[in-house]
């Protein structure tokens, strides 16, 4: 082997482990968990009820055919992952999930899920949260052999992590049936703050895996959807025991993120005030362009709040007058308004600090 054969070699291998880093420094990691508001498509892989894989759904996505996003277009995961100059997350579940492509993160939600494991049963197969949290293991081991163990570590730590876990709780478990398991054995102050400590256990796995930087949203206005407005609210009022059990469980987790962070010393958890978020929009619809925040854009029934939104739904014309898609989730004109709190919200919406203020801060340590 003579000199200039070497050389060569060792600029070729400069060059790959600089492309390596380039890629790297391209866009932070981004890795998403939770429920339908930010599956990008899991459920499309599993034997479950709980599926947007048929027009209308994604019928203003890119490619205007249904993805498995519980939207007529982008979630709130997408819009995220456009801040950070990235590509959306793609399923954990994806075939399409290998390679170089795991260095963008990874979506592992899957709709139907909350915090207990008994939630979201009626649709069978479903990626609840314990196993997200495994598959996120298996992420990290794949990654580790695409990029080695050392630069894995480097790329979870500095990553950025939404969890979006809670409501199902409520809608798909506590107040699914009159009188269901769980409401008959908690009263709902009990029953919060039992979820409230199995999410600490949830949030507390997630550092030990290596997150750094986590954005936990708080449950909506839950009384207020759709669904709710057709099944329990009068006159087009907010259903005011759902909006009791987001307004009891949304404080203690704000405590329990505060708790978390002093224990591990560092603002790890942000909390992202969905709430507060949800309800600028749903009390003014109209200085945010809405026509109404209380009919679903697809659906049947009063408000369409009820059944599925199918093919057979009624359908608005133009989404972007509506901030509900379907009877339960916000089109991507609402997500929209969402993320533009989560990226420059003041400390009612984003705290301790925003989006914003997080990328212009680990952009320079
Ligand atoms: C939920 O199921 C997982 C896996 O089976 C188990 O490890 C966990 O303890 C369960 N959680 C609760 C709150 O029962
Ligand atoms: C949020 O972001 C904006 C824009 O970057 C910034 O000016 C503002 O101070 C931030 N607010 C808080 C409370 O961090």
């Amino acid at each position: 082997m003579d000199a200039s054969f070497l050389l060569i070699t060792f600029f070729l291998a400069g060059l790959a482990a600089l492309g390596t880093l380039s890629m790297m420094s391209e866009a932070r990691a981004f890795f998403v968990f939770g429920d339908s508001l930010v599956d990008n498509g899991n459920n499309n892989f599993l034997l479950t009820t709980a599926r947007a894989d048929l027009p209308p759904y994604g019928i203003d996505y890119p490619t205007h055919r249904p993805t498995g996003r519980f939207s007529n277009g982008l979630n709130m995961p997408d819009i995220i992952s456009e801040h950070l100059g990235a590509e959306p997350t793609l399923p954990y579940l994806s075939p399409e999930l290998r390679g170089e492509k795991l260095l963008v993160g990874a979506n592992f939600a899957s709709a139907g899920i909350g915090i207990l494991n008994d939630t979201g049963i009626q649709f069978l197969n479903i990626i609840r949260i314990d196993r997200q949290l495994v598959y996120f293991e298996q992420y990290k081991q794949r990654l580790s052999s695409v990029v080695g163990e050392a630069q894995m570590k480097k790329l979870v730590n500095q990553a950025l992590v939404l969890i979006t876990l809670g409501g199902n709780d409520f809608v798909n478990n506590y107040y699914l049936v009159p009188f269901s398991a769980r409401s008959r054995e908690f009263a709902l102050p009990d029953y919060v703050r039992y979820l409230i400590s199995e999410y600490k256990k949830i949030l507390g796995r997630l550092y030990e895996l290596g997150a750094r930087r986590v954005m936990v949203t708080g449950t909506g206005p839950l009384g207020c959807v759709p669904s709710e407005l057709a099944q329990r609210g009068r006159n087009g009022e907010c259903a005011a025991e759902l909006q009791r059990a987001a307004s009891l469980f949304n404080p203690q987790l704000d405590r329990t993120l505060i708790e978390l962070n002093r224990k591990f010393g560092s603002d790890v958890f942000i909390s992202a005030n969905a709430f507060k978020m949800h309800m600028d929009y749903i009390s003014d619809p109209g200085s945010y362009g809405f026509v109404t925040s209380k009919i679903a854009c697809c659906g049947q029934g009063p408000y369409n709040g009820l059944g599925l939104c199918t093919a057979a739904s009624n359908l608005c014309p133009n989404r972007n007058l509506y901030s509900f898609w379907d009877a339960f989730h916000p089109t991507e004109k609402a997500n929209r308004i969402i993320v533009s709190q989560f990226m420059i919200g003041s400390s009612e919406y984003m705290n301790p600090m925003n989006l914003s203020t997080i990328l212009a801060m680990d952009a320079s340590t």
